[in-house]
């Protein structure tokens, strides 16, 4: 399973959902690759915004090696699961992939915990440090339902000493 998990700048919210599936699916046993990419070319080769790597840290995920990159459209190709964070990172991915682009795997992230609500995880960029802990409960919660969802179409990667 390869899981793209997108934003506009790739600092805020989308290194923070990559680092909190990659966690969870390394907890599982599962052999999932998840990156995270932004729309906008902003910030290309920066490290995620502190608050994020703060938030994450306080949960044991250390997302400070990830480096912003911007989505493409062979992006679309690549991944299984495109993950966007609001209906305008969305209409930026289909209009990025063009003929490429694929709706059946590109899906509002909060959309797999609540079916078809269209909620928006909110961006944290000119927010405080709440803003960002609430970003974290959101995507804590929808990768839960994301790793519920694909865990068994995946390869278990068994512990030696099992
Ligand atoms: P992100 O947050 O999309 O969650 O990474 C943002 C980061 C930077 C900007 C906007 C949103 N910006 O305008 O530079």
């Amino acid at each position: 399973m390869k899981v793209l998990m997108v934003c506009l700048g790739n600092i805020c919210r989308s290194p923070l959902s990559e680092g909190i599936l990659k966690h969870k699916a390394q907890l599982d046993g599962l052999n999932w690759e998840v990156n995270s990419a932004g729309t906008g070319n902003y910030h290309i080769g920066e490290p995620p915004h502190l608050l994020s790597q703060k938030v994450a840290l306080a949960h044991g995920i250390d997302i400070s090696q990830h480096k912003a990159q911007q989505f493409t459209a062979q992006d679309m190709l690549i991944y299984n699961l495109i993950y966007v964070m609001d209906a305008d990172n969305y209409k930026a991915v289909e209009q990025i992939s063009k003929k490429m682009f694929n709706p059946a795997k590109t899906k509002l992230i909060m959309n797999e915990l609540f079916p078809h609500t269209n909620t928006e995880v909110p961006d944290p960029w000119f927010g405080t440090e709440k803003d960002f802990i609430k970003v974290y409960q959101m995507l804590d919660a929808a990768t839960d339902s994301i790793i519920q969802k694909y865990r068994s179409t995946n390869t278990i990667i068994k512990n030696t000493h099992e």
